[in-house]
């Protein structure tokens, strides 16, 4: 620096208020980076430092649309940034010491089981995009294709596979056929078939969710402690192993002073059940609005256990016991209801979104809840294209990936 005497006064004056301001923003902008990582209700933002160097990088629409489009490998890498930093040690040693408590099964001490999980039933027909195609009819099937692509983010396309061997588990309904049970398993994916859940009669299913509550039975994968329920329809942006080690993601126990005369079973010893509120439309809040009530069950991590698969049950049998305009999502948020014994937890908000925008992407949202297969969620509004774009290229890049490596 110049010492000030070889300064006339104004140019001093100047630098001073220079130092001053530069001071200023370097103030504002950790008081930013603070305010942004404390925007949690209930989940942690453990896993996601350094966004904040995301968001500035991607932070217009356009910036997003060159980088994405672009095909060479070092850009897609700016645009699908890993996440880094560690695990919280609270986090941790909470996990693990739950882990002590509960597992009876001898499991590896560094291997926590935990696992990914979708579900599959047979092909409705309600849901055929416009991508089916092909001579294979399987292909027709959208919803199957769309499962492939989900176990090729979390398996295998570099930027978003699990680095830490989770599996990828796909739930089918016995009704799935051999060819996709067989097509599944050769991608990598752990195929568990299941018993369907037949609707009981008060619910009336609407054709597009007939066969849902089999869904039911990610619930009963005990062989698991936790495990992340993802829909078929998810862009994946972001690694997504670091989510068991949220704080939204803790085990726990039924609240004990409540009156349970009116429950349909017996509550379970333990549970855990985590997620985000669902959006009711593209412009929305985010992070989401704390005081929503309702989970999307689209997105949820939670515990297994024969116990919890059985109370749903209950819940399911008592005739109107939720409303079955959404049967799975509205019988679990009837279960975990926050004025309940066993409310809902939420995630850090930016593992996930339903209504997805290209802000809630530039932001760092982690998961992408919609059909990207469908042109009315391809629209140049909020991005959706730039969205839908790279859910169609992460699918191209699946079949290149599975026809280089085993057809
Ligand atoms: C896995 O990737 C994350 C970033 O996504 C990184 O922080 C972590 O150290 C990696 N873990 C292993 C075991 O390589």
């Amino acid at each position: 620096m110049l010492s000030p005497t070889s300064q006339r006064p104004s140019q001093r004056t100047l630098t001073t208020s220079a130092v001053v301001v530069v001071t200023i923003i370097i103030i504002l902008l950790t008081l930013y980076n603070l305010g942004d990582t404390r925007v949690v209700s209930g989940g942690s933002p453990v896993q996601l430092s350094g966004d904040e160097k995301d968001t500035a990088r991607i932070s217009t629409f356009d910036a997003a649309k060159s980088t994405t489009l672009s095909n060479t490998p070092g850009t897609k890498q700016d645009v699908v940034k890993i996440p880094t930093g560690s695990p919280s040690l609270s986090a941790k040693a909470a996990t693990s010491a739950i882990h002590l408590a509960i597992s009876s099964a001898p499991a590896a001490p560094n291997e926590p089981r935990r696992a990914f999980v979708t579900f599959l039933e047979a092909d409705t027909g309600t849901n055929h995009g416009d991508e089916a195609q092909g001579t294979d009819p399987d292909n027709e099937d959208i919803y199957f294709v769309a499962t492939r692509v989900l176990g090729y983010q979390l398996m295998h396309q570099p930027e978003t596979r699990t680095n830490t061997s989770i599996p990828y588990v796909v739930v089918v309904s016995n009704d799935v056929s051999q060819s996709k049970r067989a097509r599944l398993e050769k991608d990598g994916a752990k195929v568990v078939v299941v018993d369907s859940i037949s609707d009981p009669e008060w619910l009336n299913t609407k054709q597009q969710y007939q066969g849902v509550m089999t869904k039911l039975r990610v619930f009963q994968q005990t062989e698991y402690e936790k495990m992340l329920y993802m829909d078929a329809d998810m862009l994946v942006t972001r690694r997504m192993d670091a989510i068991f080690e949220d704080t939204g993601t803790k085990i726990q126990h039924p609240k004990k002073d409540m009156d349970t005369k009116k429950e349909t079973a017996p509550l379970p010893s333990s549970f855990m059940l985590a997620g985000q509120a669902q959006q009711l439309d593209r412009v929305h809040k985010y992070p989401p609005d704390p005081s929503l009530e309702w989970m999307c069950s689209g997105f949820m991590v939670f515990k297994p256990s024969q116990e919890i698969f059985e109370y749903y049950a209950s819940i399911l049998e008592r005739e109107n016991s939720f409303d079955p305009m959404f049967p799975d999502q509205n019988l679990l948020n009837y279960a975990h209801r926050w004025d309940g014994p066993m409310p809902w937890t939420n995630v850090y908000y930016k593992w996930t979104s339903t209504y997805p925008t290209i802000k809630e992407y530039a932001m760092g949202a982690a998961a992408l809840h919609e059909k990207y297969w469908l042109d009315i969620n391809r629209m140049e509004d909020e991005g959706q294209d730039i969205l839908g774009d790279m859910w169609l290229e992460v699918k191209r890049d699946m079949e290149a990936f599975y026809r280089d490596n085993n057809g």
